[in-house]
């Protein structure tokens, strides 16, 4: 295989990047967008401060973009994200109790809705557990104001909205297998695959540095997760650095994914480093003149 996306199909993967409207307009993005990847995920276009800006009044122009595009490219796409604590539009969080909870619904039910049939996967709920040792939940409007519960609840909400979608739960610092916030995002994953709450899917962002490195049992999370009955999709990939340290980074989470048959797809979050949100770093595979890197060439191998 020659490109990304088609070695990933090899073996019956997707290899993905996020991608920002505003970056459609170039050509020099748009011919490697649809020469290496198969499957696209907004960047910021899809979550609540794009797409309700004000209660009840929807704004899709920017993610139709995106949906179009990939329509018209033959690519999958990946929903991001419905209920998560930050790029949420101020008025959210002026709503409490009952009032909070249907404008969550509500959220879910018409975005998704409006997408119905063309997202074949789903960041229902982001970020919903504390950094650090506790094992916690964050305490976001909806821990607060509506109590564990929210998260079932949005889960449900999402199936009755489009019943062919995966539906995932997505988070960062869940990549080390035994680290606290991994054994707590596991344990409510084990606990609504027993109580049949609709979860198809568990999103690894796999954002890592010299902070956070890539685990050194990275495949045996991705492991644990899939032995719940979940896939596992790597949903936001890049890696601070640079050359050959870089690349064998990059290829061991490539093989890590590619030795579990449930790990069913790839996401890097950008294309060249200069449009990564970390801005200051080189973490993604093509350098800012889309030069495919050292990473590049050993993902491709890898996959
Ligand atoms: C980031 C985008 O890349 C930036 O453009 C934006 O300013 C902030 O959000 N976890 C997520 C993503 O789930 O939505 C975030 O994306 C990166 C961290």
């Amino acid at each position: 295989a020659s490109t990304l996306g088609e070695a990933a199909a090899e073996s019956g993967r997707y290899f993905g990047a996020a991608v920002a409207a505003n970056h459609l307009g170039e050509s020099q993005y748009v011919t490697v967008l649809n020469r290496e990847f198969t499957s696209v995920t907004p960047e910021n276009e899809m979550k609540w401060d794009a797409t309700e800006p004000s209660r009840g009044s929807f704004s899709f122009g920017n993610a139709d973009r995106i949906v179009n595009h990939a329509q018209s490219q033959g690519m999958k796409i990946r929903g991001h994200t419905l209920v998560w604590h930050s790029q949420l539009p101020g008025w959210v969080s002026g709503l409490w109790g009952d009032d909070l909870r249907s404008a969550m619904n509500n959220h879910i039910t018409q975005v998704m809705g409006h997408y119905r049939g063309k997202i074949h996967s789903w960041d229902v709920v982001n970020e919903a557990f504390e950094d650090g040792g506790s094992g916690a939940r964050r305490q976001s409007v909806f821990q607060q104001r509506l109590g564990d519960g929210y998260i079932e609840e949005a889960f449900r909400t999402a199936r009755a909205a489009d019943p062919n979608a995966k539906l995932c739960y997505n988070d960062y610092n869940i990549d080390d297998a035994n680290a606290a916030k991994t054994r707590a995002v596991y344990n409510m994953v084990r606990d609504f695959k027993a109580r049949g709450v609709p979860i198809d899917c568990v999103g690894l962002q796999s954002h890592f540095n010299s902070q956070s490195p890539v685990p050194s049992n990275y495949q045996q999370n991705i492991e644990q997760f899939a032995a719940l009955g979940v896939d596992v999709q790597i949903t936001e990939l890049d890696i601070e650095g640079s050359g050959t340290a870089q690349a064998e980074n990059y290829r061991r989470v490539v093989q890590a994914c590619m030795a579990v048959s449930r790990c069913t797809g790839i996401t890097v979050w950008g294309i060249p480093d200069h449009y990564s949100w970390r801005a200051s770093g080189t973490p993604l595979l093509f350098d800012s003149n889309y030069n495919k890197k050292p990473a590049y060439y050993a993902v491709l191998e890898a996959l």
